[in-house]
């Protein structure tokens, strides 16, 4: 009991000193030889004489900071260069980092304030200029300080800092840059958005294909690391589960599915009627309108009924609204198919009851399974090209729930760009769906970026990803925010390793994206208290436990208390409380 006591307490020291960790060492002296020199520059470039500028590496004369750089500044501007760590190029540096921060303070003699030009430079490229003034650091008082860093190009792998001021002493320390993928480690569950998403029963999602899925690739780590939720990108649609007549295949959908059991992760089912990914033989079978429903039914009965209570939600209708119409709220709605200029199967052959139908047979098939209809371009409720399709949607969605049908949300997909995502009209989509009774979720969000570098919006991607995930943690009615693939460089969307939509980099390393996500989900489990819920309850009411996975599948019935460290690494339920085991 004392070491599962200890595990606890231990988590929760560390979950709050991550918070103020998301930095990256790049220099604190105190492993460089003291009388170490560091060159300094003119503005041209040119070597100083150490007569003139110098920085070398001293012990501080105050004890507080260890080693320092000493750096004295003669009667030219000049600049110090100091390597990065882990040989990051500029463009890399600049391009991975928010912020740079170093500590700074007066030696002995020297005025108390001085006030000048800082500048930052990467490799050759100049990212930051600042002045500053009256920079108060008093001897024994030291000032820190924090610039932004901008996007700067170039294969340089050095820092410059540079100084306006003439004649002037400091001593520099602690020089670190903030927010940064280094800051997350990927490997530790308790940096991750999944291990606060969980805490306060949201789920982040994310699409997959089985081949993503091997545990012991950086990406099937990824997967299971960050995410608490995965939905077939492909392997549960019509033409994947039922290749011909009566003939189902789950082989795919069944490898996300027990992937998905193994982390307990929650699946979505994407998706059972839709126009596209429909197979072949429905096309080309000539069917009567009383086929193409049996053949519906049938499908959703056996698909459905093949994952049933182990997937959570199901977009049972997908995209079948038309596009381009302006509609307001209670002026109905144009479905996808005939009359619309565009195609549906299953709408062109049955009309809009196969909707209804779908519905009911997804509910009788599985009746604990939460059933949406998806769409995209509904995420905007008013001033935007969406808002007359997302009120379509609405006025659809009404009258099947005024109608009784077992419908229990709508998924905005949100394929949208930086530009274009207007947060707070997504908020307004939710709360008009909640003022319904309806769940109003984000099922496949990718924001691209419109400059073709990509690098400008991705600060602003990370605001919007982050405002995005504030609306999850705020609204009973949309706990799920799923991402439409991984990796920037493997998405379906055209350019999207220029346009760069997701929230991991090729590389798999964390975007600001992500980071920002995980800080919301994070502010939001902080504020729920769940931490400390968890400590509480270490005092054990009895000796035993039962223990139950975040899916509610019971692991181990009447465990010893003590014994529940010996489970593999993971979220339990244990006692009714979310316990984390290391
Ligand atoms: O399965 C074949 C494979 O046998 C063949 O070798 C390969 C060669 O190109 O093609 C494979 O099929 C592709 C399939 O993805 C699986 O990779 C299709 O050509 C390709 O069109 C299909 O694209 C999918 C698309 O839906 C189809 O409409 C995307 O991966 C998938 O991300 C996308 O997802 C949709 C959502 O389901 C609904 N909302 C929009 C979203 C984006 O389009």
């Amino acid at each position: 009991m004392k070491k599962l006591l200890l595990i606890v307490v231990s988590l929760l020291t560390f979950s709050f000193t991550f918070a103020a960790e998301k930095k990256k060492k790049i220099e604190d002296f105190d492993k460089i030889e003291i009388g170490t020199t560091f060159k300094m520059y003119n503005s041209n470039g040119v070597e100083l004489d150490p007569s003139v500028a110098s920085a070398t590496v001293i012990k501080d004369p105050n004890y507080e900071y260890g080693n320092v750089l000493h750096v004295k500044v003669g009667n030219v501007k000049s600049y110090v260069e100091i390597e990065m760590p882990d040989n990051l190029t500029a463009s890399q540096a600049s391009s991975k980092y928010e912020k740079l921060k170093f500590l700074i303070f007066r030696p002995e003699g020297q005025p108390d304030r001085f006030q000048g030009e800082f500048s930052l430079w990467f490799g050759s490229a100049h990212s930051t200029t600042t002045t500053f003034a009256n920079i108060n650091a008093p001897v024994g008082k030291e000032a820190n300080l924090t610039y932004n860093i901008n996007k700067v190009s170039g294969y340089g792998k050095t820092i410059r800092f540079g100084f306006s001021v003439k004649n002037v002493e400091f001593y520099l320390d602690d020089i670190y840059f903030l927010y940064t993928d280094y800051g997350y480690d990927y490997t530790d569950p308790l940096q991750t958005a999944r291990y606060h998403a969980d805490l306060i029963g949201k789920n982040l999602g994310v699409c997959v294909s089985p081949n993503q899925l091997s545990e012991t690739s950086r990406e099937g780590q990824t997967i299971y690391r960050n995410f608490n939720m995965v939905v077939g990108e492909n392997a549960m649609k019509f033409d994947a589960t039922e290749p011909s007549r009566n003939n189902f295949n789950f082989n795919a959908g069944d490898q996300i599915v027990n992937f998905a059991m193994r982390h307990d992760m929650e699946v979505r089912g994407h998706t059972l009627a839709w126009h596209s990914q429909t197979s072949q033989w429905v096309h080309n079978g000539n069917y009567s309108k009383e086929e193409m429903l049996a053949i519906l039914k049938n499908h959703i009965f056996k698909v459905v009924g093949h994952w049933k209570g182990k997937i959570t939600e199901w977009d049972v209708v997908n995209e079948v609204m038309a596009e381009n119409q302006g509609r307001g709220v209670g002026q109905g709605y144009q479905l996808r198919g005939k009359g619309s200029g565009q195609e549906s199967v299953w709408y062109d052959r049955c009309g809009e009851e196969f909707i209804d139908s779908a519905f009911v047979w997804a509910h009788q098939a599985d009746p604990d399974a939460i059933l949406y209809i998806n769409d995209y371009n509904i995420g905007h409720w008013d001033n935007h090209y969406e808002s007359g399709k997302t009120h379509a949607i609405y006025n659809l969605a009404k009258r099947l729930k005024e109608d009784g049908i077992p419908i229990h949300g709508v998924g905005m997909q949100m394929h949208t760009s930086v530009e274009g995502l207007n947060v707070a009209s997504i908020e307004r989509t939710v709360r008009e769906f909640e003022k319904i009774g309806l769940k109003c979720i984000i099922t496949e969000l990718d924001m691209a970026g419109k400059n073709p570098s990509g690098t400008m919006e991705q600060a602003t991607q990370a605001t919007k990803y982050a405002g995005l995930a504030d609306i999850i943690c705020r609204y009973d009615n949309a706990p799920t925010m799923v991402v439409w693939g991984i990796a920037d460089n493997k998405s379906w969307l055209e350019n999207s390793e220029q346009t760069k939509p997701l929230l991991f980099d090729p590389t798999l390393a964390a975007k600001k994206s992500y980071l920002k996500v995980v800080d919301t989900f994070e502010k939001y489990a902080t504020a729920a208290g769940v931490d400390s819920e968890i400590e509480e309850d270490m005092e054990p009411a009895s000796k035993y436990v039962d223990v139950y996975n975040l899916m509610g599948q019971k692991v181990a019935s009447q465990m010893l208390r003590e014994d529940v460290e010996t489970l593999p690494a993971g979220l339990y339920i244990i006692g009714g409380k979310k316990v984390y085991i290391r």
